[in-house]
């Protein structure tokens, strides 16, 4: 079946009609094409990538030249969901030349959107962005690049005045041309409430299930990523666990010269064919 490209038409479409869009990050060819053929919506090439695929302690030193190389191979491996490049922490704070630069070499990498942090404070920003042509999601609640302000990775919104911050953050956020906006760990009540007021879509990670569509990281709903699990993630499948499984089978094998297994290409009847008549037996299927 020919699938369709997933446009932000029918994103706004989707909340539009209560249906929940299903987003998830991808890093590289192998998920974004296993996520497309599942019928994900949405793909976020997030800077989590610094921490999931890197292995740094954070996200904040993830550069744009390596958010590119990942996004362009997610987009290899999904021609049709809608592929959002998160921009990484020191490309859009500078200036508005400096960020629409940025967002640029994301559209050109293949994606369809840009995603930043921070609300009402980077609403020019976000409109410089926007003015170029380029779709923005905006990024609100808990916001990692911050994370040294915002005291770690915790649930915001503790008081009314925070809530109020984040209301005006999504108003802001709207009336400077974002899309979409991403809600990161506020309690469901908040979520609902930005959601009533968002008049655009309104996805969220941690942040309760009446939004518009769920974020979540790939690596922790398959047992990938162990050095730290959010509260609310569900482990779907313990992929990493098989793979530790499957990795020492595969050593084991090794070791006892049980691999590589007697049917391989260089075995000896196919040594035998190949002096016998010439063939060159095929490397792989
Ligand atoms: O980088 C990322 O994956 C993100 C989500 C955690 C929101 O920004």
């Amino acid at each position: 079946m020919v699938k369709k490209k997933v446009t932000v038409h029918d994103l706004r479409k989707l909340a539009e009609s209560g249906k929940k869009a299903v987003y998830l990050t991808a890093y590289d060819y192998c998920f974004a094409r296993l996520a497309e053929e599942s019928g994900v919506d949405m793909l976020l090439v997030g800077d989590s990538l610094a921490m999931v695929v890197l292995g740094y302690p954070d996200t904040l030193s993830v550069t744009m030249d390596e958010m590119i190389s990942h996004a362009k191979a997610v987009r290899r491996g999904s021609p049709n969901c809608f592929v959002v490049g998160d921009m990484p922490f020191g490309s859009y704070q500078i200036s508005d030349q400096y960020a629409v630069e940025n967002a640029i070499r994301f559209i050109k990498a293949g994606c369809d959107a840009v995603k930043l942090e921070g609300g009402e404070r980077m609403a020019d920003r976000v409109r410089a962005i926007t003015s170029a042509g380029i779709l923005v999601q905006g990024h609100i609640g808990l916001t990692p690049h911050s994370m040294a302000q915002q005291g770690g990775y915790r649930v915001q919104v503790k008081t009314s005045e925070s809530l109020d911050r984040l209301e005006a953050d999504i108003v802001a956020l709207r009336n400077s041309g974002a899309f979409s906006v991403l809600v990161e760990a506020v309690p469901p009540s908040v979520g609902n409430r930005l959601r009533e007021i968002a008049k655009i879509p309104v996805y969220g990670i941690g942040a309760g299930p009446e939004i518009d569509g769920q974020l979540v990281i790939v690596h922790d709903i398959l047992g990938l990523y162990d050095r730290f699990q959010p509260k609310f993630v569900e482990v779907y499948e313990n992929i990493g666990l098989l793979i530790q499984q499957a990795l020492e089978n595969y050593a084991k094998d090794v070791r006892d010269g049980q691999f590589p297994p007697k049917h391989c290409w260089y075995s000896e009847e196919a040594k035998k064919a190949l002096v016998i008549d010439g063939t060159q037996p095929e490397y792989g299927n």
